[in-house]
């Protein structure tokens, strides 16, 4: 195996999980996803951020909670009961235990108890048959209490009493929550290593004290990686710990900053890709953006997290069905957690249906964990699909724009044969209908058709890899210089921006590996020969496939015609739990795919490695054409 450059080796280190001197693309012969905690399919359930702030209180929450129960919801998935900021009155001093705000929390003063215990509560959620959520942040202050605007939720008393944030408590509190109190969530908030420098108001008015920030959301050049994963690490390893059943799941939010898009994967169950969501149209759609090309990085166990459901509120109220049912299905497609963010007691019917949606649930809780990908990308439509583990696919056309748009669904977008009928039933209205070759769909502004289709599969014998995004896992991306730049805006292709003095697509901190498409969002490409199919990933990179039991891997390798370096070569290799089973010769920009074909039978991790000698990695883009996974072996 070819030596690669010791600096190339260190700037992947700065993201990389691995032992400090190994190789990141040496194959390791298993599944590195985080799989640990309860998050098989996306987390289900309520959060009580969006409806009630830092106002939040026991009466409220078992508000919701009986409606989730009463209604059924429950029953449908819907489990998680999550408490957000504004539950702490202060950490006591000198021992450190955390004090709840007990006017808010009655059931927490138990008669028999010096300390107030969320026990009382996590009991009463359990014997509801739901499971119980916290939220803490990891530096020593929370959100709340760096931009609310006022002192009535927050904690109160000394500085050292306000603290009260898992930074310098990290087994004491993930202990009291988990194994005293009985949560079985938690939602790990980054306020506090970002907004309490030594000039920021909580600090210089002598509420808080300074911690140096490590992590900026506008700059990865001012945020120090490993410094955030270590923390993140060790909270991670202190749940584990506490919850030996592994009955926990363990949410991550730090809006996509410190390079996260790289590692909450191998991290924790789900992973905040975004600022809040508000229940505003346009701030869903820049939620929504920050996920939807992200399907390769989800996977059971670990999910992106556009933000909660806002249904209910502004944008999303009973008076915009359209767009309420819109955010739905997008979510749902996205595998994104259902976290309800409404008041539920004053919820209208009309949107406790929407949120009701067994067939919808149905897509976004399907064991295969296939986030969608984009098949289509105009300005303002949008095609998703999404491949169901009994071998079904849902797909969404979405209108992002004021204006009704006529749209032409084709088979083949589907990945289906063109000259045999295609199913589709609509899972709003449940009218079902069948078509051959194409069809034509009329969706109004802001609306999300959304079908399950039944058809001929194109590749009948297996599927491509871009179908099954929750068994391909980038576990190097390629990506050297991440760029959170708060200027990037989305271009019919996705996220784009300008990048120096060229105008190539700036990558913007989010993507790196694409289903269906170029990194940077053109059509795969190689040597003017176009892949409908395939992953599109920088050089440099090693993704890991898990196998099912199939026989053959098939795809055409080669530098993307979207590269604009032209003269690096890159080699191909393939790997079958850590031994290597075919390599490419060394193929640069202009040179013809090179086809690989592999016996896979009896590999459990398929490995594909992209190697080149060029550490300007976000100009080699290159495609695994077509990659698929077939059951025959001839
Ligand atoms: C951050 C998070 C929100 C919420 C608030 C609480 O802004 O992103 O989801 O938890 O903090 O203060």
């Amino acid at each position: 195996m070819k030596k690669i450059k010791p600096a190339f080796v260190a700037m992947l280190l700065a993201t990389a999980t691995h032992a400090q001197d190994a190789d990141p693309l040496a194959p390791t012969g298993r599944w590195t996803a985080y799989t640990a905690g309860r998050a098989a399919t996306p987390p289900m359930g309520w959060n009580s951020w969006n409806a009630f702030a830092s106002a939040v209180d026991e009466e409220k929450v078992m508000g919701s909670a009986k409606r989730i129960v009463d209604s059924g919801l429950a029953r449908k998935g819907y489990l998680y009961i999550n408490l957000d900021d504004g539950w702490a009155a202060k950490r006591r001093q000198p021992d450190g235990h955390l004090i709840i705000r007990t006017d808010k929390f009655p059931s927490s003063v138990a008669r028999n108890r010096k300390t107030p215990s969320f026990k009382p509560f996590t009991d009463k959620l359990h014997a509801m048959g739901l499971k119980a959520g916290i939220y803490s942040d990891m530096g020593r202050n929370t959100c709340a209490q760096a931009w609310s605007t006022t002192e009535e939720h927050l904690p109160k008393g000394s500085v050292a009493e306000r603290e009260v944030g898992l930074h310098d408590y990290i087994d004491q509190d993930i202990a009291l929550y988990f194994r005293e109190w009985g949560f079985d969530y938690i939602k790990v908030d980054g306020c506090g290593l970002r907004d309490f420098g030594p000039n920021s108001p909580k600090v210089k008015a002598g509420q808080a004290r300074a911690l140096t920030p490590i992590m900026d959301l506008g700059a990865i050049t001012r945020t120090d990686v490993p410094a955030v994963q270590d923390l993140f690490r060790r909270v991670g390893a202190a749940i584990v710990r506490n919850n030996p059943d592994g009955d926990f799941v363990y949410s991550l939010c730090i809006w996509g900053a410190a390079n996260v898009r790289a590692w909450a994967k191998d991290m924790g169950n789900v992973s905040r890709t975004s600022d809040d969501i508000s229940p505003a149209w346009g701030r869903l759609m820049v939620n929504y953006d920050s996920a939807v090309h992200r399907a390769l990085y989800a996977h059971p166990g670990s999910w992106n997290d556009p933000d909660m459901l806002h249904i209910g509120a502004g944008d999303f109220d009973a008076e915009h069905l359209t767009e309420a049912r819109s955010h739905f299905a997008l979510w749902a497609m996205m595998n994104a957690p259902l976290l309800i963010g409404a008041d539920l007691p004053s919820m209208p019917d009309s949107l406790m249906e929407i949120l009701g949606n067994a067939d919808i649930i149905a897509l976004n809780q399907d064991a295969a964990g296939n986030q969608a990908t984009v098949v289509y990308d105009s300005s303002d439509l949008q095609v998703l699909l999404k491949a169901l583990g009994n071998g079904d696919k849902a797909v969404a056309i979405f209108n992002r724009g004021s204006v009704a748009l006529d749209v032409s669904l084709q088979a083949t977008q589907l990945k289906y044969r063109d000259d045999a009928p295609v199913e589709m039933t609509d899972l709003w209205t449940k009218k079902r209908f069948s078509f051959t070759k194409d069809t034509k769909l009329r969706v109004a502004p802001r609306e999300t058709l959304i079908f399950r289709a039944i058809g001929t599969r194109a590749l009948a014998d297996g599927l491509y890899l871009s179908e099954q995004p929750g068994k391909v896992n980038p576990a190097v991306d390629g990506v050297t210089r991440p760029i959170a730049d708060p200027t990037i805006f989305r271009t019919a292709h996705g996220w784009g921006g300008t990048h120096g003095a060229g105008d190539r697509p700036q990558y913007a901190g989010w993507g790196g590996a694409r289903a269906d498409s170029a990194p940077y969002g053109q059509t795969l490409q190689i040597a003017r020969k176009a892949y409908p199919s395939g992953i599109g990933i920088l050089a440099n990179s090693r993704l890991e496939v898990r196998n099912d039991g199939y026989r053959r891997f098939t795809a055409d390798v080669g530098v993307d015609d979207s590269a604009t370096d032209k003269s690096h070569e890159v080699t191909f290799a393939v790997y079958g739990d850590g031994k290597r089973l075919a390599e490419s010769r060394p193929l640069k920009w202009g040179m013809p795919a090179e086809p690989v074909e592999v016996d896979v039978s009896g590999v459990a991790v398929i490995e594909l490695v992209a190697r080149s000698t060029n550490n300007q990695n976000e100009a080699l883009p290159v495609t695994w054409g077509a990659a698929a996974l077939t059951r025959n072996a001839d």
